[in-house]
């Protein structure tokens, strides 16, 4: 029997009852477990504006990953100037495009391209379980991917913006497989990002897979990482012959855009004197 792929046509749908007709008719489990959670969403997202005391009216603001796009919504509410969303996922991103306001969405997998996104625009993002320490990206070069992401989507940023990030972790029957999130190198990666953790915040946190959430308010003026090093250039020329064999290697070269950030790489692992 010939298999057509129910999301190949997804992009050309252009009102919300096609779109619903179509996922009735399809049943999308993933999209369709997303939306049964969407008063947890909500509740979530509404407890960490709570305890941040944040006012997103005329913000402009991105979620990475939202699945259902309640966030989205919610923002809406509040008066946001702009709810905008990346998710890879077809039925999410047809589903949010076709909202009432119309938000600003692209489609595609936020490791290797948010850098298309527009630099120095969103005053809020957010993203709640669209990324995991277990993620081959974020583990590249012990931790240096999950930086260089970070790095990425503070780019998008205003001066002055929040960024919000709460990682999703593995866990099998109700015991968390990484232990301690405070204690896992992850924590050293957004530490050294410059992101602080939040205290447990019930409704917003969940054990175990939701338990901590990372924050970082943009500074005015973007620090310079560029520090002056000695450089052992044949060390960096092993670095790249290392990259350039390793499978995942081509797609980190491919999200390095500068010689500074190969130079901070390479001192990540240890090669800058
Ligand atoms: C667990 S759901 C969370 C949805 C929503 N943030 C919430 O709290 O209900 C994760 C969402 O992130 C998206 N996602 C996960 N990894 C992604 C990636 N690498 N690139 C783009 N989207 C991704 C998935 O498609 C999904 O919509």
């Amino acid at each position: 029997m010939l298999f057509i792929d129910p999301t190949k046509d997804l992009d050309t749908i252009s009102s919300r009852d096609a779109f619903e007709r179509h996922v009735a008719e399809h049943a999308p489990a993933g999209f369709l477990e997303m939306r049964s959670q969407q008063l947890r969403a909500i509740e979530q997202n509404r407890v960490l504006l709570d305890h941040l005391k944040i006012n997103l009216h005329g913000a402009r603001c991105l979620d990475i990953g939202p699945g259902h796009g309640d966030s989205l919504d919610l923002w809406h509410e509040l008066g946001a100037s702009e709810c905008a969303f990346v998710d890879r996922d077809p039925w999410s991103a047809t589903h949010n495009r076709l909202k009432p306001y119309r938000p600003r969405g692209w489609q595609m997998q936020h490791f290797l391209s948010i850098q298309q996104l527009p630099e120095r625009h969103f005053d809020f993002v957010w993203s709640y379980g669209a990324m995991s320490a277990r993620q081959w990206y974020c583990r590249a070069f012990r931790g240096f991917g999950l930086r260089h992401w970070l790095r990425r989507v503070e780019r998008l940023c205003r001066p002055n913006a929040t960024i919000v990030i709460c990682p999703h972790w593995s866990a099998r029957d109700g015991v968390r497989l990484d232990g301690d999130p405070e204690y896992h190198w992850i924590a050293e990666s957004f530490e050294r990002a410059g992101f602080k953790p939040l205290p447990f915040l019930s409704g917003h946190n969940i054990e175990p897979v939701y338990p901590i959430t990372w924050i970082k308010e943009v500074p005015r003026v973007r620090e310079r990482t560029a520090a002056r090093r000695v450089l052992d250039f044949a060390a960096i020329r092993k670095l790249l012959e290392r990259i350039s064999k390793w499978p995942a290697g081509a797609v980190a070269a491919h999200c390095l855009d500068s010689a500074m950030e190969l130079i901070e790489l390479a001192d990540f692992c240890g090669f800058v004197a």
